[in-house]
């Protein structure tokens, strides 16, 4: 039997080669960017240099953002901007967006000062539940595995009072805890569901640790337990993780006015409410327009999210399968006409913390926080969902009327003219000239290499 540790030893060997690295994780940052510039960038020191331009020049400040992630080199910059005007539930608010893409913040803003003067958002909290799940492999007989659940419910429950304390005295904690046959969907498969409240934290470390502490304790308690068959039909804990998926963690947000009150750009209010409400039932009955009219949702929720320090990628999984669970992948908006007012709204899983993880770790989080009034979890679902369907409107608006591209190419035109190297007196009598003229990369290219070489 050839020894196991050795052919690992031989494959990790023949994996290397001049491009790979062992023990890269325990280099400086230094070695670290020296050994990238050598082997992937062809020892071009004006890359390796923009490396280091982009470090904070207060060392404190760097290191902060370094201990983040692993490996770190340098910071990227993201714009962070701010949409005024917002009124949610009569309340005014800025807020705060971090985003790469033009146009966006200015479509947010536009919306939100064109619903101001309307009576603004209303928003609610519909629930704030999240779960997680104890994964089981079992073959025995399910009623067994069932006394047996029911017979220690309350056991698991406190395995987990210590972790809860602190949880519980801020209002939140464990909320349920069912035993879910799933044997039907795939072979030997049983779930734990475990249902959290967690306060003004997004709970993911909380919940991870309760659904661990249980699995454990599950495990002890079932190597005792006499109804199991040894080996064979014990349950097996594969995995404990909290779920993106959160349905019960729910806002709604909408926006209501008289069908009168929309007219523009050359059409009646009615005619624009029409067109508007055609608009998104066409992204509820087909995906290929869903999934693009949600993106524009996306626009307004994930810069909020980034600038708040929460975890998008966690928001982004679970609105998408929410989107999805009539079983095709629909709008998030609804809109629709009763007796000439309009209504445009949303409903929105949005899983957020105002305490705990990068909100108090990343300094720009504090201050996006600070801009917001220090929100509370609920009131951040709230300002979120409405950032989401501010830019939403503001999209559909563009695409039933003037097409999206005018409004988009007039953002992005100062990106356009950067990268043709226009320099600062071309742009502006750019900016000017193309107020009249149709904005195209082409146009702006062309203009720049005229302009610049007349100069
Ligand atoms: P406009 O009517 O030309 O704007 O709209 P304006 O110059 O008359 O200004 C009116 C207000 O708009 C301003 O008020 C601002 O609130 C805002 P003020 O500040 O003057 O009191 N605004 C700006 N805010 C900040 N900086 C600016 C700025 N300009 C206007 N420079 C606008 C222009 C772009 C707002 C409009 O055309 C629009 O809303 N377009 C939609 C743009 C959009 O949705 N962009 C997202 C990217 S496209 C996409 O990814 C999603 C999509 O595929 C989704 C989908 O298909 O559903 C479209």
């Amino acid at each position: 039997m050839p020894d196991k540790r050795l052919i690992f030893a031989t494959q990790a060997v023949s994996f290397m080669n001049d491009k790979s690295i062992n023990g890269f994780s325990k280099r400086s940052k230094a070695e670290k960017i020296n050994w990238l510039t050598e082997t992937f960038l062809n020892g071009d020191q004006e890359s390796a240099n923009l490396l280091r331009v982009y470090w904070h020049e207060d060392e404190q400040r760097q290191k902060r953002h370094d201990e983040f992630i692993e490996n770190a080199l340098t910071n990227f910059f993201l714009p962070f901007a701010v949409a005024p005007n917002f009124k949610i539930n009569g309340e005014f608010h800025a807020i705060p967006m971090v985003i790469e893409e033009s146009s966006v913040v200015a479509a947010a803003s536009n919306a939100a000062k064109f619903w101001a003067a309307r009576g603004g958002f209303q928003a609610r909290i519909i629930s704030r539940t999240k779960s997680g799940q104890i994964h089981l492999n079992y073959s025995g007989e399910s009623a067994v595995l069932n006394d047996f659940f029911e017979q220690h419910k309350q056991q698991l429950k406190q395995s987990i009072g210590p972790l809860s304390k602190g949880m519980e005295a801020r209002g939140g904690g464990l909320v349920s805890l069912e035993l879910v046959d799933q044997t039907a969907q795939l072979d030997d498969y049983y779930y734990i569901d475990a249902k959290f409240e967690t306060a003004d934290a997004m709970g993911a470390n909380y919940i991870n640790s309760c659904l661990e502490t249980m699995a454990a304790t599950l495990k002890s308690l079932a190597s005792n337990f006499s109804g199991f068959v040894p080996e064979t039909a014990t349950p097996e804990v594969v995995m404990s993780i909290l779920s993106n998926y959160v349905p019960e963690c729910l806002v709604e947000v909408k926006v209501t006015c008289p069908v009168s009150e929309l007219a523009q750009e050359g059409l009646s209010g009615s005619e624009f409410a029409n067109k508007f409400v055609r608009a998104v039932e066409i992204a509820h009955a087909n995906p290929l327009r869903g999934v693009t009219h949600n993106k524009g949702i996306m626009n307004g929720v994930d810069a909020v999210v980034l600038a708040t320090g929460n975890d998008f990628r966690a928001i982004e999984a679970g609105i998408h399968a929410f989107a999805s669970r009539s079983g095709q992948y629909c709008s998030l908006s609804t809109a629709k006409i009763t007796q000439d007012e309009f209504e445009f709204s949303m409903q929105l899983p949005l899983a957020l913390g105002t305490v705990g993880g990068l909100t108090k770790l990343h300094p720009m989080a504090g201050v996006s926080l600070s801009i917001l009034q220090n929100p509370s979890a609920e009131q951040l679902m709230m300002i979120v969902a409405c950032a989401g369907l501010a830019q939403n409107f503001a999209a559909v608006r563009s695409l039933i009327t003037t097409g999206i591209q005018k409004g988009h190419m007039k953002m992005h035109l100062l990106n356009l003219l950067s990268q043709y190297g226009a320099t600062e007196s071309t742009k502006s009598l750019a900016i000017e000239h193309f107020k009249t003229q149709p904005i195209s990369a082409r146009n702006v290219a062309e203009y720049v290499v005229k302009h610049q070489q007349d100069a």
